[in-house]
């Protein structure tokens, strides 16, 4: 099973995820109670320390066979108050870029992955109708990172910033709470200012949609996309202008008439509690590729798991499930596994999603087998015979 010539293969992490440190966003300020919101299991604290270390991140990636490496900027470090641009987090994220390009990894840079700074969630965060224009201004601020860059991803699952728009609503453990319909207006309008901006800049803009495979139970197909359409569709069909679309799939919620089910007694779950569904992607992809034909990458797709051969079967499964959507025609580019290191799961360091483990006292870093795996399954461009035999 091969994949098309030029095939991205990498991982992918967001900056308050893995960096450390990122005192002046909305989630730090939640995770301490100085900002309404529920209670965390635990804080983000120095996190993986990547704000650092981000090169001996990139270079496992490269060594191991991955081509591309998906990271995000951090909007609270790059204008930590409203106008002031900071030139050294500007520079902080170019050396990022640059260290990225010369490790051979296709550098793809989402510019909003879920943290706020501090003043724009006083200033309403997202429900206030000025945030439009402020994220259009931080897009233009954040230009000279993007030199060398040409994949660019304006906003990571706006369907899930339109959930934690309410502060109430911590990161949801099951299932997809609806949106709040003025926030997903305002997702909206600030997606399609930033790839005009982008795309003068010549940059190829996206955005990144989590897909929850909504599977209707036989009868309820009207049900069941009216329940995706606010969660799901609405996002797809906005990238119908868009240079690509990035699709992001853990999980399938089945749906019956009443609405979504609860996951079967005798699924196997991960640690995040979801059902353990590798094809969850292909659903997605397709979904997409209905509504808006543009370019897929898959930017997220993954497992959290302690059982690193779980990760390597539900990889592969995911992998087969995506080579059937690019048999049908579908125009797939590349696929980047959630995530290069465990990571800080909004609330909490349990669910580990990561290729790469780390030491919580030293940092240090250690690959797990499944970054070889992927590795050699990128240096095949396929899943051959010797990919799988590497294990
Ligand atoms: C997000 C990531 C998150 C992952 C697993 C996606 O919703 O983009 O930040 O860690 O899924 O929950």
């Amino acid at each position: 099973m091969t994949f098309p010539n030029g095939f991205l293969w990498g991982a992918s992490t967001a900056a308050h995820q893995i960096e450390g440190g990122n005192v002046n966003s909305d989630w730090w300020q939640r995770e301490h109670g100085h900002l309404a919101g529920p209670p965390v299991e635990a804080p983000s604290g120095d996190a993986a320390d990547s704000y650092h270390r981000y090169r001996e991140d990139m270079q496992l990636l490269a060594d191991a066979g991955l081509t591309s490496y998906r990271f995000s900027i951090e909007w609270a470090r790059i204008e930590p108050e409203e106008g002031f641009v900071s030139r050294a987090a500007l520079d902080h994220y170019r050396r990022m870029v640059a260290t990225a390009v010369e490790l051979g990894l296709t550098p793809m840079v989402t510019l909003h992955h879920f943290t706020n700074p501090i003043w724009f969630a006083r200033a309403g965060g997202w429900k206030d109708a000025g945030s439009v224009e402020r994220f259009a201004r931080y897009v233009e601020h954040a230009l000279p990172v993007l030199d060398g860059v040409e994949l660019v991803c304006t906003i990571n699952e706006p369907n899930m910033v339109a959930v934690l728009a309410d502060p109430d609503q911590g990161f949801p453990a099951v299932g997809l709470p609806a949106g709040d319909p003025l926030v997903t207006e305002h997702l909206i309008a600030a997606h399609r200012r930033a790839v005009t901006i982008l795309q003068a800049a010549g940059k190829k803009a996206g955005w990144s949609v989590a897909t929850q495979a909504y599977q209707a139970e036989p009868g309820a197909e009207e049900v069941t996309e009216e329940y995706g359409r606010s969660r799901e569709h609405v996002f797809l069909e906005t990238s119908i202008n868009d240079d690509w679309v990035g699709i992001q799939a853990y999980t399938r919620t089945r749906v019956g008439a009443d609405g979504p089910l609860p996951i079967d007694d005798d699924a196997e779950r991960t640690l995040t509690g979801w059902e353990y569904y590798p094809s969850a992607i292909e659903d997605g992809i397709r979904n997409s590729w209905q509504r808006n034909g543009v370019p897929v990458y898959v930017t997220e797709n993954g497992i959290a798991t302690a059982d690193d051969s779980r990760r390597i079967d539900y990889t592969r499964g995911a992998l087969e499930a995506v080579s059937r959507t690019i048999d049908d025609g579908i125009d797939v580019r590349g696929y980047l596994h959630w995530s290069a290191l465990d990571n800080y799961e909004w609330g909490s360091y349990r669910p580990t999603f990561g290729l790469i483990a780390w030491d919580a006292a030293t940092f240090e870093r250690h690959p797990k087998p499944s970054l070889g795996w992927l590795g050699s399954v990128a240096k095949a461009n396929g899943l051959l015979e010797a990919a799988q035999a590497s294990l």
